[in-house]
């Protein structure tokens, strides 16, 4: 079977699949990202740099947590660490190096300035001299120690469509804005991004967090000499704020394109990303997780997707679910979902017994043989029971409101 192409054109920018490393350790020098391109990676958004005159940027250690929850690890991570801690020449020659041994992939050059409106400029600039396809502004790293600077100026509009602008005016490549997610209304942002000249926007940038509290040394983690600092958390756990500012910008009618990234692991992960708006998608935290092998089944899984659903191209897919969005005051009030038991599946282990009981309409109960049974006259249809059940046994059906019927 010959599967559909996975190219897109991004702000006039054609990425031969729409995977890209996301700025971060993934993606810190010439090595790495060249090791990513032959993996099979269309893009690669390089570990943000700055202009090292006046700061020179140093990590604490140890600089990550990780989320485990039961035997699932690390459902999240957190990370303490800033933009890239090389020096602009080394980095800058490395980009100039990937571009010329790797001229069909794309290259995004992450910047941010750091002490002087100028220095948006002058990465601009430089970043464009080194054949860069795109430019990110990194406004949203939030654990930057230069005060203003990070998701600090990525909550300001005014700082926002200044950075924008002071790039736009400096290169002819296209900018996009990175955004952070520690903000209330991504659509204000945003708009202050297309208000500077931005060509596209990319979301999220990390979610600040503390993972959790050492609880004999009472110490959060990651412990840095007895003290912590809340900081960025990305991977899974963060998709579902992804996919929320997606929907909140699609709502709100906003229209430049959108990179998207957030705990995407998997094609599916990739494929809801398309399906609510992104153009081009990035990755970390599952590649922290297990390698730049990971776009592999992406890209494969992707394309039998496409491939199934008749879509010739992702261009044909970006955007589909999002008619689907609506206004919780929009949403019908006329059906309801009741829960069916498969009794040959369940296995008497009664979980869904105790959370009807304790946290629903107590429509569950446990027969002679202890399989679970349902009054469907009780069920208003959480479906907390189906999420809980260990073996898969709970389904159901969608009938008229019992306030309807
Ligand atoms: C250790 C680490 C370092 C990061 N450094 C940067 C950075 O330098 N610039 C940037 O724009 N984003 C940075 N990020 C954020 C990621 O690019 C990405 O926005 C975020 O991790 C969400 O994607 P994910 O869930 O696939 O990791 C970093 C993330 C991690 C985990």
């Amino acid at each position: 079977m010959k599967l559909p192409s996975l190219e897109v054109e991004f702000c006039g920018v054609k990425f031969p699949n729409p995977f890209c490393l996301s700025s971060s350790p993934v993606g810190n020098t010439y090595e790495m990202c060249a090791r990513a391109y032959d993996m099979g990676w269309g893009g690669v958004a390089y570990k943000t740099m700055c202009l090292d005159d006046v700061v020179k940027i140093v990590h604490p250690s140890p600089r990550l947590n990780a989320l485990h929850r039961g035997t699932d690890r690390v459902i999240g991570i957190q990370n303490l660490e800033q933009i890239s801690d090389r020096s602009t020449k080394e980095n800058f020659e490395d980009c100039a190096r990937l571009k010329r041994d790797y001229p069909d992939r794309v290259l995004i050059a992450s910047i941010m300035g750091l002490t002087r409106e100028s220095d948006w400029s002058e990465l601009a600039r430089m970043s464009e001299d080194v054949g860069a396809d795109m430019i990110e502004c990194n406004l949203s790293c939030p654990q930057m120690t230069v005060e203003g600077t990070g998701h600090k100026a990525g909550q300001n509009t005014k700082i926002i469509a200044r950075a924008v602008e002071l790039c736009k005016k400096a290169c002819k490549i296209p900018v996009m804005a990175k955004m952070t997610p520690n903000i209330t209304d991504m659509v204000t942002v945003a708009r202050a991004a297309e208000e500077g000249g931005a060509d596209a926007i990319s979301l999220i940038n990390t979610v600040r967090a503390i993972t959790a509290v050492d609880l004999e040394k009472l110490v959060p983690l990651p412990n840095v000499a007895g003290k912590s600092s809340a900081s960025g958390y990305s991977g899974a756990a963060c998709k579902p704020i992804a996919l929320r500012f997606l929907a909140d910008l699609a709502m709100a009618g906003f229209k430049l394109p959108i990179s998207g990234m957030g705990g995407i692991y998997t094609w599916m992960d990739a494929a809801e990303f398309l399906l609510m708006g992104a153009t081009t998608l990035q990755v970390t935290t599952a590649i922290l997780n297990h390698g730049y092998r990971v776009v592999e089944d992406m890209k494969e899984g992707l394309q039998y997707y496409m491939a199934d659903h008749g879509y010739k191209s992702l261009s044909e897919m970006i955007g589909k679910a999002l008619p689907n969005v609506t206004d919780p005051a929009h949403l019908s009030h006329e059906t309801q979902a009741v829960s069916i038991i498969d009794k040959n599946k369940c296995i008497g282990c009664g979980q869904c017994y105790l959370s009807c009981r304790d946290a629903g309409a107590f429509a569950i109960s446990l027969d002679a043989d202890r399989k679970a049974q349902v009054d469907h006259e009780k069920c208003f249809g959480c479906l907390m029971c189906k999420h809980i059940c260990p073996v898969d046994a709970v389904s159901y059906n969608i009938v008229r409101h019992h306030q309807y019927a």
